[in-house]
């Protein structure tokens, strides 16, 4: 049993979620999240002792790597991005367990290969181990990989023991509907639903766990959860960068696939669920898939649900920046959104006559990740028909990065002789409560999979659910190609179309 950390208000707690011996080989080992953010989450639960002692990483990639590069290049990526520095000792002991396997995503011999450096490793320490695999390369070859798998004998080992094989996919999760069910198709040849774990990191985040917990077990909140006191709810995803040398990527995915898809759709999906029978992952992914299903079809008609724009030249941080048509890797008449807006209604006993505004966008003004749920105001009686009282609805936001944490919005009286009111924001911040080592997403989701908890990944009919909705979305966008695309300023937050969208309701959005 670990402690977590030095902080006050974690001394002497422990974890005691352990994870059975497991060997986890990553594919698309030489890649970016691999670097970035694979590595140094395993390394993070080693520093924990969060790893079973029969621990082993097998990097696996179509590049020829010998161990010992691969075993450097490790380091060097821990060196880089890890939230605590590289401790010898602590990476000795992974790094003794750690190879790596060269082959291609559709070479059969190679995952046989692979087979049998993992049976080798099993024979080395005389027992069974469950094998994760995480699937880090670009979609384009998902399908091979998973068929090997399933070829190989890979997937299948162990079924029906607590040890079996286990899957983690990285997202993108399909292009549109009939892609996310070919993929589903696909998985289902090869793997039982339980083996498999589809990522949105966003679900791993500190705030969105927190969501549950704040929502499930204050009991203050449940009585206000709904239509009668929320009168609307605001999930934004704002980041400040553009798409860098990301172009290319970009042009084909676009900020619907991109983002509101998956992670809006999954805050969303958090937010706006019924209370589960119990914190397991079945009983709360049953009710996201519930909510999800709840959604009404879009209104894509003018004066519709849906806004869609494109960043043009502005201002960052006292810096001229580029438009998205001037960035390299661009049509020179692209279509594909940086942004863009939605109001979701969910036709439930709970929500029905809430509007759900969802928003993201790339060179927005600000990096931030939050959901607002904005209060209906106060009856008027004694405060609100006189100017000289600046009266606020009651918001309660969850910030999701940066400086997670959560405020409330409240009316309080300025001291002095007046009775004069102010809006004042309680806030707390889990780096200021808790110390700021929080780990990162894919530490928990990393062990969660290991452990076997699908909680916090989502399960193949919410991935559909969602792409039903958005599908229609992206051919009419599609369609109409540059007709109906607005733009905005880098550095503003957002296009005027977007305003209009709660305009129509009379909301605006919140400066988060
Ligand atoms: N990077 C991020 O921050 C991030 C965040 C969220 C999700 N993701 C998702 O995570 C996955 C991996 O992302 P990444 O940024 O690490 O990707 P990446 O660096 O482009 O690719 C990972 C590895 O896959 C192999 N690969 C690259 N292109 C390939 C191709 N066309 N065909 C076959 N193999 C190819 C390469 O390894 P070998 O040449 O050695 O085989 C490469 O090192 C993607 O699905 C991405 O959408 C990434």
């Amino acid at each position: 049993m670990a402690e977590i950390s030095r902080h006050p208000f974690l001394q002497g707690l422990s974890k005691h979620r352990g994870a059975p011996p497991t060997v986890v080989v990553i594919f698309g080992a030489s890649g970016d999240l691999t670097a970035r953010k694979l590595i140094p989450a395993v390394y993070n639960l080693g520093v924990d002792n969060l790893l079973p002692a029969d621990f082993y990483l097998v990097g696996y990639g179509r590049k020829a790597i010998p161990d010992e590069e691969f075993r450097t290049l490790a380091a060097d990526a821990i060196k880089e991005f890890s939230r605590r520095e590289l401790n010898q000792d602590s990476w000795g002991r992974i790094a003794a367990h750690t190879s790596y396997v060269a082959g291609g995503y559709d070479d059969k011999a190679a995952f046989d290969r692979l087979a049998a450096h993992i049976a080798q490793i099993e024979k080395s320490i005389g027992r069974e181990v469950q094998t994760l695999f995480y699937i880090s390369t670009p979609p384009s070859v998902f399908e091979p990989i998973l068929l090997n798998l399933g070829a190989s004998g890979l997937a299948a080992k162990y079924i029906g023991q607590a040890h079996h094989a286990k899957v983690i996919i990285e997202k993108p999760f399909g292009h549109d509907l009939a892609s996310a069910q070919q993929l589903n198709a696909t998985l289902r040849r090869v793997f039982e639903e339980y083996q498999v774990y589809r990522i949105d990191h966003y679900l791993g985040k500190e705030t969105v766990q927190d969501l549950l917990v704040q929502r499930f077990s204050n009991a203050i909140f449940e009585p206000l959860w709904n239509r009668n006191f929320i009168d609307s709810v605001q999930i934004t995803v704002a980041e400040e960068v553009g798409v860098g040398a990301r172009g290319g990527y970009y042009e084909q995915s676009g900020c619907l696939r991109d983002m509101i898809q998956n992670h809006t759709m999954q805050l969303l999906a958090l937010t706006a669920m019924e209370p589960p029978v119990a914190y397991e992952a079945e009983a709360i992914r049953d009710e996201k898939v519930k909510v999800l299903k709840a959604i009404q079809p879009l209104n894509l008609g003018p004066g519709g649900d849906v806004a869609r724009a494109q960043y043009a030249a502005g201002m960052m941080a006292g810096k001229s920046v580029p438009g998205y048509l001037q960035e390299e890797g661009i049509a020179p008449q692209s279509a594909t959104e940086t942004y863009a807006a939605i109001r979701l209604s969910i036709n439930n006993w709970r929500w029905q006559g809430v509007p759900f505004y969802l928003r993201s966008g790339k060179r927005m003004a600000r990096r931030v990740s939050e959901i607002a749920i904005n209060f209906k105001p106060a009856p008027g009686t004694l405060f609100a028909e006189s100017n000289r009282f600046n009266l606020a609805a009651n918001t309660l936001s969850f910030q999701i990065q940066p400086d997670e944490g959560l405020s409330l919005i409240l009316n309080t009286k300025i001291p002095g002789l007046e009775t004069r009111l102010q809006p004042v924001k309680m806030s707390f911040r889990y780096a200021t409560t808790f110390g700021s080592n929080t780990p990162e997403a894919y530490e928990r989701l990393v062990l969660d999979a290991m452990i076997g908890d699908g909680t916090l990944f989502i399960r193949g009919d919410e991935a559909e659910t969602s792409w039903k909705l958005y599908t229609p979305v992206l051919e009419a966008w599609a369609k109409a190609g540059r007709t109906g695309l607005d733009s905005y300023a880098a550095g503003s937050w957002g296009p005027p179309c977007s305003d209009a969208i709660l305009a129509q309701k009379n909301h605006v959005w919140r400066q988060p």
